[in-house]
């Protein structure tokens, strides 16, 4: 446990209790970024998880007066959470069909502004379910919708990269081999007409390009030192952009790419709505820097701090349940054992 003055909290800490009243005794502008993953608005079974007293309480308060007590109910806690957030921070908010549409426009456009919004990930969590199998006629629910907002227009920032990505598909891209039998696709070294640029016309390696190479001649030589640079069949050159330097792709608002936790995943703690570390890991990293706090307002099974941790960022968490808490300390304590 790490103590940070002026903050009227303690990092990397568990707190067991209500968030709206817990989060009530935080100071102003406090933590750096926040995950939750509040419990839905969805059938009465499913929602109670761990069973304990408290919980069973909030969740009859919360669906006394069905969809519209519910948005009261979250958007109280969210106020909060903006309040908290540094104005350099960012909000992720993860939820489902049932409550989206309202949790975006009631809520977060309400609180943090339609300018802040940023993104409305899509989370695809789910790859057996087919619409054949409901009464109804309609098609498979499964997706998960995370909203991400920023609490200004400064705020910090990564766009994430994943190189899960067919193989097959990468070896369509990069599809030469050079001399030593590396992979690289080919891309063009010189300009075309319309960026024309008359002080990168020079003659480099006996060739002059019409409207000029597209870096400088100091660039150019450093490419040519890695061997990235070479002649067609026709004299013209290009650029070798090798696959042992590809990083990834840009990640967009679609994430098809983090599995669902199977059964058999170690990770697997036995709470039906546990998130998996993969999905925690790309929103924190992209969104937070080492050193900064993470806070998780329903923390459940403790997955966000967890990560959190094992990613040097400070973290707090909160959960009214104590069978939650429980688990999340169990959890880190575990994980603690395991990295140092
Ligand atoms: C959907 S779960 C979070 C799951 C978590 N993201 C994980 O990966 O394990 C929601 C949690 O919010 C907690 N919760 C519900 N109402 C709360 C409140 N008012 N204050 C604090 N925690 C609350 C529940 O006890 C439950 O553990």
């Amino acid at each position: 446990m790490a103590s940070n003055d002026g903050l009227n909290f303690t990092v990397n800490r568990l707190i067991l209790g209500d968030n709206l009243e817990i989060l009530k005794t935080f100071a102003d502008e406090s933590v750096d970024f926040i995950y939750l993953d509040p419990p839905f608005f969805s059938n009465r079974n499913y929602e109670v998880i761990w069973g304990d007293a408290g919980e069973i309480r909030s969740f009859q308060d919360r669906w006394a007066g069905g969809i519209s007590h519910y948005i009261e109910w979250l958007k109280e806690r969210v106020i909060e959470m903006h309040r908290v957030l540094k104005s350099t921070g960012s909000i992720f908010l993860h939820c489902d069909w049932h409550a989206d549409a309202y949790i975006r426009v009631f809520i977060l456009d309400a609180i943090f502004g339609e300018k802040n919004f940023r993104n409305h990930i899509i989370w695809k969590r789910n790859f057996t379910k087919k619409g054949s199998q409901f009464k109804m006629s309609r098609l498979a629910q499964n997706t998960d919708s995370i909203f991400f907002y920023s609490k200004t227009n400064n705020y910090y920032f990564i766009t994430p990269k994943t190189k899960n990505i067919n193989e097959e598909e990468l070896f369509k891209i990069y599809n030469k081999i050079d001399e030593n039998g590396k992979k690289f696709k080919s891309e063009p070294i010189e300009l075309p007409r319309m960026m024309a640029r008359k002080n990168l016309v020079f003659e480099y390696k006996g060739y002059t390009p019409e409207f000029g190479w597209m870096m400088t001649k100091e660039k150019l030589d450093e490419l040519d030192r890695s061997n990235k640079i070479f002649f067609t069949k026709n004299g013209k050159p290009r650029r070798k952009n090798f696959l042992d330097d590809y990083e990834g792709n840009e990640v967009d608002n679609q994430w098809l790419d983090i599995l669902p936790i199977g059964q058999n995943q170690s990770e697997i703690i036995g709470y039906p709505t546990q998130k998996p570390e993969a999905l925690l890991e790309r929103i924190i990293k992209a969104a937070s820097n080492e050193g900064d706090i993470v806070l998780d307002p329903f923390v459940g099974g403790g997955t966000a701090i967890a990560v959190a941790d094992r990613l040097n960022r400070l973290w707090i968490g909160i959960d009214q349940s104590p069978m939650a808490v429980k688990v999340s300390e169990f959890r880190l304590q575990k994980q603690t054992d395991l990295f140092h």
